[in-house]
């Protein structure tokens, strides 16, 4: 029977988890334990850092783990590497569960920087209405950029100061709409929206709004991930897992 750890995080992940519940299947969900109140999960669910690359595979080989699936967002490229790199060393079949990048439509006005440090150094010039549609944990990147008067949709609500000034705090965490979107920013004034490419359907409805509204985003491109196969099905998966070598 395969004991599959998933790495999760992700609307994805939950999906997947749903379907390995239902199909009975002896995995654990792993969740970095950043939000304060995460969704309930069907599945048993560890929760915080494993120590690197090593730790992890300390606890793959502690919890006699048979498979890793990471379904981690593709923008947490240090939990995707370590992955790798323990999967690589205890020989364990790995299968990353991703979602495609956003492609630029007819309309857009994307700016790409490759970076959180791109977006910020891309940010200086006159004040201006931002949507920072990025984590609280990138915030800081913005600090040197104090001018903007910044929207920030934030999943929990702020419990230390923001390291910016000027902000409208949003704390809500979807689904969300484009209807929605289109009218928190026409609300906000928004004139440049900050996103980081992270794909899918979930965090679409404020690239789409940016669309209607005419006015630029500027698109942080994804960072290199480590190659392993890939699906976007959560479906997939659970063929892999039936079919996947062991080589252990
Ligand atoms: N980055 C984003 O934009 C974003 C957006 C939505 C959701 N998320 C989710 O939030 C979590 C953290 O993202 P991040 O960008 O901070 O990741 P990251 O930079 O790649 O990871 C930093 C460290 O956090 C721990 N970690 C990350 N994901 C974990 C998981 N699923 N289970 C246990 N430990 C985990 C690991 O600590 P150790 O080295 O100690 O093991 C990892 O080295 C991920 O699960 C991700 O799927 C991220």
């Amino acid at each position: 029977m395969p004991r599959p750890l998933i790495l999760g995080g992700t609307t994805e992940a939950g999906v997947l988890a749903a379907l390995l519940a239902e199909a009975q299947v002896e995995a654990t969900l792993s969740l970095a334990g950043r939000t304060r109140h995460p969704a309930a999960q069907p599945l048993p669910t560890r929760v915080g850092g494993f120590g690197g690359a090593e730790g992890l595979a300390r606890y793959l080989k502690d919890q006699r783990i048979t498979h890793v699936v990471d379904a981690t967002h593709p923008f947490a490229a240090q939990m995707s590497r370590n992955a790798a790199e323990a999967c690589a060393v205890l020989r364990l079949p790995l299968i990353a569960l991703t979602r495609a990048a956003w492609q630029a439509q007819p309309g857009d006005r994307w700016q790409h920087v490759p970076d959180m440090a791109g977006a910020a150094r891309a940010l200086d010039r006159p004040a201006t209405r931002v949507f920072l549609a990025v984590g609280r944990m990138q915030l800081a990147a913005c600090a040197a950029q104090p001018q903007h008067h910044y929207l920030l949709r934030l999943v929990d609500a702020p419990q230390a100061p923001l390291p910016l000034p000027q902000t409208e705090v949003v704390v809500d965490r979807g689904p969300f709409t484009a209807e929605g979107d289109l009218a928190l920013m026409r609300r906000h004034g928004t004139e440049i929206v900050v996103a980081k490419n992270a794909g899918g359907p979930g965090a679409l409805s404020k690239i789409t709004a940016a669309r209607a509204l005419r006015i630029p985003v500027m698109m942080i491109d994804r960072p290199a991930l480590p190659q392993r196969p890939e699906t976007h099905d959560p479906a997939e998966v659970l063929r892999w897992l039936a079919h996947a070598d062991l080589g252990v």
